[in-house]
C-alpha cells in the first residue's frame, strides 16, 4: 500500500491540500485563497470555475513540493465549507450562476416565509434546522427563480446542484464530460432537504422549496469502502486514486480531532466558531438553539449525530478590526494590542454582522459595541473582540448543555484563532472549563484524509487514530467564578440590545 493520504480542503477563503503520512503527521501542503464576491449588502458569492483552478493548482504544487506522485497516495479525501451552493450544467459542466456561500443572507425571505407558515416545524424536525438563510435549501429555490433558464433546465435533469464536495468531486471525477454527482451525509444534513433518519432527501422538504429530486446527487457514507470514484489520470494528480472520504469541513475536524465517542466535543475557530458534540447514535432534538447534524457515516455502520452550535463571526471579527476599522495590521497583532489593558475596560462587542446564529438565529440582529467611556481605547476594542470570540462559545456551551445535559471537562480547540495565546486563555476562564490544543491543528484536512485512509484500509480503525492525538498547549481557567459570571452577564446584557435592528 502507498505510505501517504491526501486531503483537499476547501473552505470559505481559501483551498489546501495536504498530504499526511500513517502517524497523522503533515508531509506537505499548499494553500490559495479566492475572491470573496459581495455584489451588495448581505450577498456573498465565489466563482466555482476559480475554486476548481485553485483546486488544481494546490494539489499539483503540494505533490511538487513533497516530490509525491499519485501512487504514493492509497486515498484522497474531501472536506469543505459547508452549505454553500453550485447549480451547474450536467452536459457542460458549466455552473449557472456564482456560488452562493452560506454567509450570504439574500433568502432571508424564503427564510422568514417558511417560519410564517408552519413549515419551520416540519423542517426542525425532519432535518434538524431551523429555517435560516445559511442552508442551502433556499439557496437552490433563489437560483431557480431568479436566473434564467434553470428551472427549465432543471427539470428536464440537465440543471443539477452540488455543494462544493460535490462541485470538486465531480471535476476531479470527470469534469465536463460528466464526473459522479455524490456528496455525503454530513453536506447533505446542511441543505434543509434530507431526513435525518432516513438519510434519504425528503419530498416533502425538497417540495417547500420547489427543488426537483433530479438536481441532487447521490448520498454516499462519509468514509465510502467502495470509493466514490478515481481521480482522473489527466486531471491534476496525473494518476488515478480513489476518492473515498467526505465530510463537511466542521465534520471533519470533529473526527481529526478524535471525537468518537458520544460526549466529546471540540471547537473550531475559523472566519466563524463551529462547537460539535458527538451524540452517538442518538438523534438530539435541540430546544436550546443548536443545530441536530450528522457527525459522520463510516461505511455500512449506523450514522453518528452531533449537536452543533454555530457561530457565524468570530475570526472574521478581528479582520473587520484589520480591513475596515485598520486598528491592527495583520490578525496576530489583536493579541498585542489586547494584551496592553488588563481587561476589557466596560466594553462589550457583539459581531452580529449577518445577524446571531447559535443559539439565538436572530436574523433582525446587527452588531454593537456597548459600554463605552472616554477612557476606552484602541485596545479595549481588540480585548473585546477577543472576548465576543469567546463569550459567544460560552453561549454555545449552555445550549449544548441544556439540551443534552453533558458538561464538559475540556474543551478541544483548533482552527486559526487557536494560535492566539491571550484568546484561548480568555476562552478557558469565560468557560471555566481547560482549553486543549492538537499538535496537528490542521484537523480538518486531517478528519479527511482518515475518512479515505479508514475506507481504504490505510488505518484500521478508529482506535488506530486515537494514537495520533497528541495535546500541544492546555489553558487553565484563572478568573474566580464571581468575575466569570459578571463578565457573561454583561455579554448577554450587550446581546440583547443587537435584537430588533433590522426587519
Ligand atoms: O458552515 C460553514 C462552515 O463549514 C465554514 O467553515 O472554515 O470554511 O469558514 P470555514
Amino acid at each position: 500500500m502507498a505510505d501517504f493520504v491526501g486531503a483537499l480542503d476547501q473552505g470559505t477563503t481559501s483551498t489546501r491540500f495536504m498530504i499526511f503520512d500513517h502517524g497523522g503527521n503533515e508531509v506537505a501542503r499548499h494553500q490559495l485563497e479566492h475572491e470573496q464576491i459581495l455584489p451588495r449588502a448581505g450577498w456573498v458569492e465565489h466563482d466555482p470555475i476559480e475554486i476548481w483552478e485553485r483546486t488544481r493548482a494546490t494539489v499539483q504544487s503540494t505533490l511538487n513540493k513533497a516530490n509525491l506522485q499519485a501512487s504514493d497516495l492509497a486515498a484522497v479525501g474531501i472536506t469543505n465549507q459547508r452549505e454553500t451552493t453550485v447549480v451547474w450544467n450536467r452536459r457542460t459542466g458549466r455552473p449557472y450562476y456564482n456560488a452562493i456561500v452560506w454567509q450570504d443572507t439574500r433568502t432571508d425571505r424564503i427564510a422568514s416565509a417558511l417560519e410564517r407558515d408552519g413549515r419551520g416545524e416540519t423542517i426542525r424536525h425532519r432535518a434538524g434546522l431551523p429555517p435560516a438563510t445559511y442552508f442551502s435549501g433556499g439557496k437552490i429555490q433563489w437560483i431557480l427563480e431568479n436566473v434564467d433558464g434553470v428551472r427549465e433546465a432543471a427539470e428536464n435533469g440537465e440543471a443539477v446542484f452540488g455543494n462544493i464536495d460535490t462541485w470538486v468531486l465531480w471535476n476531479l471525477t470527470g469534469g465536463p464530460d460528466g464526473g459522479v454527482h455524490v456528496t455525503d451525509p454530513t453536506n447533505a444534513s446542511r441543505t434543509m432537504l434530507m431526513d435525518l433518519e432516513t438519510l434519504d432527501w425528503d419530498d416533502q422538504l425538497l417540495s417547500f422549496f420547489g427543488i426537483p429530486r433530479a438536481m441532487l446527487p447521490e448520498i454516499r457514507p462519509s468514509s465510502a469502502p467502495d470509493p466514490y470514484g478515481v481521480t482522473r489520470a489527466d486531471g491534476p494528480f496525473g494518476g488515478e486514486v480513489p476518492l473515498s472520504g467526505d465530510l463537511g469541513d466542521q465534520q471533519a475536524a470533529t473526527v481529526g480531532q478524535v471525537c468518537f465517542s458520544p460526549g466529546e466535543a471540540k471547537n473550531t475557530y475559523g472566519t466563524g466558531n463551529f462547537l460539535l458534540l458527538n451524540t452517538g447514535g442518538e438523534l438530539v432534538r435541540s430546544k436550546a438553539g443548536m443545530l441536530t447534524t450528522v457527525c459522520y457515516k463510516f461505511g455500512d455502520q449506523a450514522p453518528v449525530y452531533a449537536l452543533e452550535g454555530s457561530i457565524a463571526v468570530t475570526g472574521s471579527a478581528v479582520q473587520w478590526l484589520r480591513d475596515q476599522l485598520g486598528i491592527i495590521s495583520g490578525a496576530s497583532q489583536s493579541e498585542a494590542l489586547a494584551a496592553q489593558v488588563e481587561d476589557n475596560g466596560g466594553v462589550y462587542f457583539v459581531p452580529a454582522f449577518s445577524g446571531l446564529f447559535a443559539p439565538y438565529w436572530r436574523s433582525d440582529a446587527r452588531g454593537a459595541i456597548v459600554g463605552l467611556s472616554r477612557y476606552n481605547t484602541n485596545a479595549h476594542l481588540a480585548r473585546a473582540t477577543l472576548e465576543a470570540i469567546c463569550y459567544q462559545s460560552r453561549d454555545v456551551v449552555e445550549a449544548m448543555r441544556e439540551d443534552s445535559g453533558v458538561s464538559l471537562d475540556v474543551l478541544k480547540v483548533d482552527g486559526g484563532v487557536t494560535a492566539n495565546e491571550l484568546c484561548m486563555q480568555l476562552q478557558a476562564d469565560v468557560l471555566g472549563v481547560p482549553v486543549s490544543r492538537p499538535v496537528v491543528a490542521e484537523t480538518t484536512a486531517l478528519g479527511a484524509a482518515y475518512a479515505a485512509g479508514l475506507a481504504v484500509g490505510f488505518w484500521r480503525n478508529t482506535d488506530e487514530l486515537r494514537q495520533n492525538w497528541n495535546e500541544d498547549r492546555r489553558w487553565r481557567p484563572q478568573w474566580d467564578e464571581d468575575k466569570r459570571e459578571k463578565g457573561y452577564a454583561g455579554w448577554r446584557k450587550a446581546v440583547e440590545r443587537t435584537f430588533g435592528w433590522v426587519d
